[in-house]
C-alpha cells in the first residue's frame, strides 16, 4: 500500500495516549506463561509482533483470553506443553523478539519444537542466541545462523557469559534459559541494554541480582502477578520529533514509559536543544512512566551519538536522521553497526530513501552522518519503506515537513508495531 503524506499546514495540537510498549508487552505475555498463577496483563499491544507471541503460548497450552482488546486474562501452572511428539512448529512472524526470547525458553524444556518465521525474520541473525545456549548445553540446529531453529529440549546448565554486543534480547533469552538451568547463569554486556526482562523478573519473584552490566539468575520459578503495560517511548519518539520540526506544534504526549535504559532519546532532545518536558512521573508494575510536552524548536542543534547512547535509543535511530535534517551542523552516529541487522538494514535503506527527499545525509559502516539546516525538504518522491515498521514511520514524519507531497511503499507494514500510529496523528491535527 502507498501512503501519501502531504506538508503538515496547521500546528500539531492536543494531547494523546501512547499505546502499549511492545518489548514490554512480548515479556508479559511470554514470563506470565512460565510463571504459576492467573494474571491479568492491561494495556496489551495490539501490534502483529506481540499477537505472535501471544499465539504461540496459547499453541503451548497456555489459557491466555481477552477480556477486551487490550486486556488479556493469562493462566498457567508454568508448564508448557507441545501437542504433538515429534517437533511441533512455531510460528514468530516478523517478530526477532519472540524469536530470540523464546528460544530461551524452549531450550530446556522436555519437547523438540521448531522455530519458523517470515522472509524477513528469516534472514536475521540467530548465532548470538544459538551460541551462549549451546553453550549451557542446547541442542539447536540452524540454516547457517538463521531460522528454522530445530531446537531439541534438553537440561540446561548454567554459564557465566560476556556477550560482545549489548542486545537485550540475547540477554533476556539467556536469562530465560537461566530461569531453567542448574546452578547460576551470569550475563554482561558491553553496556546496559533495555532492562525490561529483568524488572519483569524482580516483579515476579525470580533469584536475580544486578551489578552494573552484569546480571545474575539462579533456578527460579516466576509467580504470577498483574502486569500493567506502559505505553512505548519507541512509538513515541515518532510524534517527539514531529512535535520538533513541525512549526507551531505544541502537544501532550501521555503514558510513555521513561525507563532510563530506554530512554536515550529524550537525552538527545535536551543535547539537540530541543523544548521537551516530563510531566507527571509514576512508576507501573516496576517501570516508570509519565507525560511528555512537546514544542516545536526552530534552533536545533546537531550532536554526537555514540557507545553506551546507543541501546538505549536504537530503535529511535530512524527518526532521529530526521530530527537531526532539522538540526543545525553534523549529527553523527556511530557504533550502531546492529542496525544492518534489524528489519531491514537500516543504515543503508534510510540513507538512501531519505536522500531521495532532500536529506544530506551519507553511510557511514557502523552508522550515519546528517548534514542538517532547518527548513523544508524537497520532497516529490516514493520511498521504499522495506516492509520495516520503523522506516515507514520515520519517512511519515519527513513526509511533513516536505515541500511537495511524498508517497511512501508498504505504510501497511507499520501494524507490525503500531496500528494506531496515524489515527493517533490525525487527533493532533485539528
Ligand atoms: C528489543 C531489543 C532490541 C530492539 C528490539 C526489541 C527487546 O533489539 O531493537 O526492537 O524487546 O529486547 P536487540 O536486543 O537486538 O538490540
Amino acid at each position: 500500500m502507498i501512503k501519501t503524506v502531504e506538508k503538515q499546514k496547521v500546528p500539531l495540537r492536543g494531547e494523546i495516549t501512547i499505546p502499549s510498549d511492545k518489548s514490554i508487552s512480548h515479556r508479559a505475555v511470554m514470563f506470565s506463561s512460565i510463571a504459576e498463577g492467573n494474571c491479568i496483563v492491561s494495556n496489551f499491544s495490539s501490534g502483529a509482533d506481540c499477537h505472535s507471541t501471544l499465539n504461540l503460548f496459547k499453541n503451548l497450552g497456555v489459557d491466555i483470553q481477552f477480556i477486551d482488546n487490550k486486556t488479556l486474562k493469562i493462566k498457567s501452572n508454568g508448564v508448557l506443553v507441545a501437542p504433538i511428539k515429534d517437533f511441533f512448529t512455531l510460528d514468530c512472524g516478523n517478530s526477532g523478539t519472540t524469536m530470540r526470547l523464546v528460544s530461551g525458553i524452549l531450550a530446556g524444556q522436555s519437547f523438540n519444537s521448531i522455530l519458523v518465521g517470515d522472509e524477513s525474520l528469516s534472514k536475521r541473525p540467530m548465532k548470538r542466541v544459538i551460541e551462549p545456549l549451546s553453550l549451557m548445553g542446547a541442542n539447536i540446529e540452524s540454516v547457517d545462523g538463521h531460522a528454522p531453529l530445530k531446537i531439541k529440549g534438553i537440561a540446561l546448565k548454567g554459564i557465566d557469559y560476556t556477550s560482545k554486543l549489548a542486545s537485550a534480547q540475547v540477554k533476556s533469552c539467556i536469562l530465560l534459559a537461566g530461569l531453567n538451568a542448574y546452578g547460576k547463569t551470569s550475563f554482561t554486556e558491553p553496556y546496559i541494554s533495555r532492562d525490561h526482562t529483568e524488572r519483569l523478573f524482580e516483579y515476579l519473584g525470580a533469584e536475580i541480582t544486578r551489578n552494573n552490566t552484569i546480571v545474575t539468575v539462579s533456578s527460579s520459578k516466576l509467580i504470577a502477578k498483574d502486569i500493567q503495560v506502559v505505553g512505548d517511548i519507541s512509538s513515541a519518539a515518532f510524534f517527539i520529533v514531529a512535535g520538533l520540526i513541525v512549526k507551531g506544534a505544541d502537544f501532550i504526549i501521555k503514558n510513555v514509559g521513561l525507563n532510563l535504559t530506554r530512554a536515550g532519546i529524550i537525552d538527545v532532545v535536551k543535547r539537540m536543544g530541543g523544548d521537551i518536558s516530563i510531566l507527571n512521573e509514576q512508576i507501573l508494575s516496576g517501570e516508570p512512566v509519565g507525560d511528555i510536552r512537546i514544542k516545536y524548536t526552530d534552533s536545533l542543534k546537531a550532536c554526537v551519538i555514540e557507545g553506551e547512547d546507543i541501546p538505549r535509543l536504537i530503535d529511535e535511530l530512524p527518526v532521529i536522521a530526521v530530527l537531526a535534517s532539522q538540526a543545525d551542523g553534523e549529527t553523527i552516529i556511530r557504533n550502531a553497526e546492529d542496525l544492518r541487522n534489524k528489519e531491514s538494514d537500516r543504515i543503508k535503506c534510510l540513507v538512501e530513501e531519505l536522500t531521495k527527499i532532500g536529506v544530506d545525509i551519507s553511510e557511514t559502516k557502523d552508522g550515519f552522518i546528517v548534514r542538517g539546516k532547518k527548513g523544508l525538504l524537497k520532497g516529490n518522491a516514493l520511498l521504499e519503506s522495506y516492509h520495516d515498521h520503523r522506516l515507514a514511520m520515520s519517512f511519515y514524519i519527513a513526509g511533513l515537513i516536505c515541500e511537495k507531497e511524498i508517497g511512501i511503499n508498504g505504510f501497511e507494514w507499520t501494524k507490525i508495531s503500531f496500528p494506531e500510529f496515524e489515527e493517533l496523528f490525525q487527533k493532533l491535527k485539528v
